[in-house]
């Protein structure tokens, strides 16, 4: 009797939960008794041919791992049983474990995916190294019932500042859907790279693309390596990029800069800025270029052919349009901005700025599509189904969603990965600032400026790697994790389970699963409080 009441105590503790060392937290956890282990008998089984790319997957992940020939078949009673539950939501699993079954189910293949994520954590971790795991694959019993909190769990990579070969946007986006994340943000176009083939535009690519070369060390340093640096996308690999993605349910979001952070594109186009006459070049250092592109007819009818071939190469309702950071000087120069504010009847070029806003958006609204940006657009008025990517604090995202736009909150303080997470003395270069794990977990989407059904407008949350000084896949994943895990939990689990303590303890009992993936995570937060 004693015994029991000790079983019963232990499964009704956090200390069970804990245990399956999962991220992000399931909405409910419920431990039960025992075991089932993968035997020569094992078969998975689909209800619904919508669930036959997970049940495969899971059989490849099985196969490599143990030396029993698993199949993965259409059936409605196998031991691993993936069937289909249509009171659930686009999003939500239950997944149960017993003894004898695993049994999954989902309303959409996206459910059954994330369920498959999850029955993996529990996995021993060697199951992600793809290698034939020493003795039995057992999973301990247990009842979880899931959905997310938020329908947008995002990342974005700036392959502007560096282009990232093919493969490693792979791996970003592999790693990503592991932790159940469900938006790629594509930051395709800079002031120091164009990375994205436009056939209308062949400049972009043979000019924009290729810089002379990138600087070393911090901005103050001044310090350049002498080497060009280019790289850009055709939109073959584009395409394939997004496919690749979708089998992983996860949606990309390009992002075209506009009317800032357009060195590059001027450095082939000069007519579209200031001066045709100017010799612009593709920027070599880093920070925000005053080159900006000008509101001339020219320019908006290049811009819709652009975002035309973008939006053929995208199936994502939003595009993204940058409008942050677009220096006014030029403009306030120009006779012809000047002739354009009196002419149009604006009070200053900050509302010129919106006047080339809404005229993007209007083009974006026209095609089907949602036209996303930086909080800087709000400034001027926006189709109603426009959504605001809130990067300047939260001010932004709070006034976007009092206006009843969609927001994603993406706060620099808390979301911005090309910051340090430790003493910069013992860690590679970063921009600055100080972001260690436990401050990115500490962020609450649901912020008190905002009523209940405001707050409705928040639909998720962002952070975003930009890589001035991350060069490469390696650094980018040692910066992204564990930060996008703490990302990853807020935008998944109920807010009354957030619990910085609980998290790091699973957090460090997935450690493991995470050297079997070999992703090149920071430590630093195990030495941190
Ligand atoms: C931004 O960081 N300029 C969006």
């Amino acid at each position: 009797m004693k015994h029991l009441i000790l079983l019963v105590f232990v499964s009704f503790t956090g200390f069970a939960q804990n245990a399956y060392n999962l991220i992000p937290l399931p909405k409910e956890v419920i431990p039960t008794q025992g075991h089932f282990v993968v035997k020569k008998s094992t078969s998975i089984g689909f209800s619904n041919a919508e669930f036959a790319p997970v049940a495969n997957l899971l059989q490849e992940y099985l196969h490599r791992a143990s030396t029993f020939p698993i199949s993965a078949k259409a059936s409605k009673s196998s031991s691993i049983q993936f069937s289909q539950n249509s009171s659930l939501g686009e999003e939500a699993y239950t997944l149960q474990i017993s003894s004898k079954k695993i049994d999954i189910q989902a309303k959409t293949g996206k459910g059954a995916f994330y369920a498959l994520q999850t029955l993996l954590q529990l996995m021993p971790a060697q199951i992600y190294a793809g290698t034939p795991i020493a003795g039995n694959i057992s999973i301990s019993n247990v009842l979880i019932k899931d959905e997310p909190r938020f329908s947008y769990r995002g990342l974005m990579l700036d392959v502007g500042r560096y282009y990232y070969p093919v493969e490693s946007v792979k791996r970003f986006i592999d790693l990503m859907a592991i932790y159940k994340m469900n938006t790629f943000h594509w930051h395709l176009t800079e002031d120091q790279g164009w990375r994205i083939e436009i056939k209308k535009y062949p400049l972009l690519t043979s000019i924009s693309s290729v810089r002379k070369e990138s600087m070393l060390g911090h901005y103050k340093d001044q310090q350049f390596d002498g080497k060009p640096h280019g790289g850009f996308y055709t939109q073959e690999e584009v395409k394939d990029i997004v496919a690749y993605a979708a089998k992983k349910y996860i949606d990309v979001i390009p992002e075209i800069e506009m009317p800032g952070h357009s060195q590059a594109v001027l450095a082939a186009y000069p007519q579209l800025g200031a001066n045709s006459d100017k010799l612009y070049k593709v920027k070599t250092k880093w920070g925000v270029s005053e080159d900006v592109l000008f509101p001339r007819e020219e320019t908006f009818s290049f811009l819709e052919d652009v975002l035309t071939e973008v939006m053929t190469l995208f199936p994502s309702q939003y595009i993204h349009i940058g409008g942050d950071e677009c220096p006014k000087t030029q403009w306030k120069e120009s006779k012809f901005c000047q002739d354009l504010i009196k002419k149009l009847g604006l009070k200053d070029e900050h509302e010129l700025q919106s006047y080339f806003i809404r005229r993007i958006d209007k083009f974006v609204t026209s095609k089907g599509k949602k036209l996303l940006g930086w909080d800087e657009i709000l400034e001027g008025g926006l189709s109603p189904n426009a959504m605001v990517m809130s990067w300047r604090g939260t001010k932004g995202g709070v006034e976007a969603a009092k206006q009843n736009h969609d927001v994603v909150m993406s706060p620099n303080s808390y979301f911005y990965l090309d910051y340090y997470q430790a003493d910069p003395k013992t860690q590679p270069l970063a921009i600055g600032g100080n972001l260690p794990l436990s401050k990115c977990y500490s962020f609450e989407p649901n912020l008190p400026e905002l009523t209940a059904e405001e707050a409705k407008h928040v639909v998720g949350i962002q952070a975003n790697v930009w890589t001035e000084y991350i060069s490469n896949i390696n650094y980018a994943e040692y910066m992204t994790y564990p930060r996008a895990l703490a990302l990853s939990e807020i935008g998944w689990s109920p807010k009354e389970s957030k619990n910085y303590a609980d998290f790091k303890k699973r957090l460090t009992g997935h450690l493991p699963a995470m050297d079997a993936m070999k992703i090149n995570y920071s430590k630093a937060f195990l030495t941190q409080p």
